[in-house]
């Protein structure tokens, strides 16, 4: 029941018409009868000063950011968490009394899902993509222990400036093309495909194949619509082990829950909002 004091939590992004956040954050604050609301904002770049003043003003307890403002939100906080400043970027918000705080959950996300696996720390890492989320995943693999990464991307400059802040952070690492790192695949311990090959509706490519990995290889796909990508169906081919980006969305909105409402966030009930909104969404498109 939405009244008088109920708290408000949101996502900006330019666009947001497809994101699932919504979906997830109302579900688990249903399950736990916090009265909060989460909605979702088409913010354009030039209005996002403005859209983060209104924020303030209007005491939201926090709110999500995603592309293509997750740097330039960055100078408009009042502090930044470690994970903010370890990767560069702000994905999760929260307001402190006033004092505006980012942070970065995919961080938190990535290094969730891999933690506790029998991680083979000799191997090198190979993270496919050089973008927002690569970076992440360069930093939550040096986090867990990973000293030697190899980054694969389309645009070579882009891979050397994820090299640089591999480097920044004491591993080794390497810029590779597309081809090169599927041919390195199979001698690396994980790979993450943090771009959006085999995402919805380009559902059947994928970035390697069954015979470029190996039996037992970590295979983190980020791509989570669908959850089950053909990335990971050729892991599962290759018995390698498969992990869904779904998972990594799911412990990354978790981590926000819990940093805007200080409760346990029910991950189940958020998951199971995930899947039934990605699944509402391809319907709606076959329409
Ligand atoms: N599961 C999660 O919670 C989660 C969180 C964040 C992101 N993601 C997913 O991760 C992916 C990347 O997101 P991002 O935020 O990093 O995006 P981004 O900053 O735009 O970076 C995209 C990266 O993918 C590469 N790329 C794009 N299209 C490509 C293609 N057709 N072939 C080869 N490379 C291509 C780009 O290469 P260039 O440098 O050559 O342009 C770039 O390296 C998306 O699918 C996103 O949905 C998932």
């Amino acid at each position: 029941m939405i009244d008088a004091s109920t708290r408000l939590c949101c996502l900006i992004g330019h666009p947001v018409g497809h994101s699932v956040s919504p979906q997830m954050h109302n579900a688990a604050f249903n399950a736990l009868g916090l009265n909060y609301v989460y909605l979702a904002f088409d913010i354009p770049p030039e209005m996002l000063v403005d859209a983060v003043r209104g924020l303030r003003a209007l005491c939201a307890a926090g709110f999500n950011v995603t592309i293509p403002h997750k740097v330039a939100v960055m100078k408009l906080l009042d502090e930044l968490d470690p994970s903010a400043e370890r990767t560069g970027a702000v994905n999760t918000v929260v307001n402190n009394h006033g004092a505006l705080r980012g942070y970065n959950t995919d961080l938190h996300g990535i290094r969730r899902v891999l933690e506790g696996r029998d991680l083979p720390l000799s191997m090198p890492a190979l993270v496919i993509g050089a973008g927002g989320a690569a970076r992440a995943a360069v930093a939550a693999l040096i986090d867990l222990g990973f000293r030697r990464i190899l980054i694969a991307n389309r645009t070579l400059e882009r891979g050397l400036a994820l090299v640089e802040f591999a480097r920044s952070l004491g591993a080794s690492a390497e810029a590779l093309d597309l081809e090169e790192g599927r041919r390195r695949a199979i001698k690396c311990g994980v790979v993450v495909n943090a771009t959006p090959i085999g995402m919805y509706p380009d559902t059947g490519v994928t970035p390697l194949v069954a015979k470029e990995m190996r039996r037992g290889m970590i295979i983190l796909d980020l791509v989570y619509n669908p959850p089950r990508t053909r990335l990971l169906e050729e892991a599962e081919k290759a018995g390698a082990v498969p992990i869904s980006g779904l998972d990594v969305l799911v412990y990354q909105g978790a981590e926000a829950f819990r940093l805007w409402t200080n409760m346990d966030p029910p991950i189940e009930v958020m998951r199971r909002a995930v899947v039934k909104a990605l699944e509402g969404y391809r319907r709606d498109d076959r329409r």
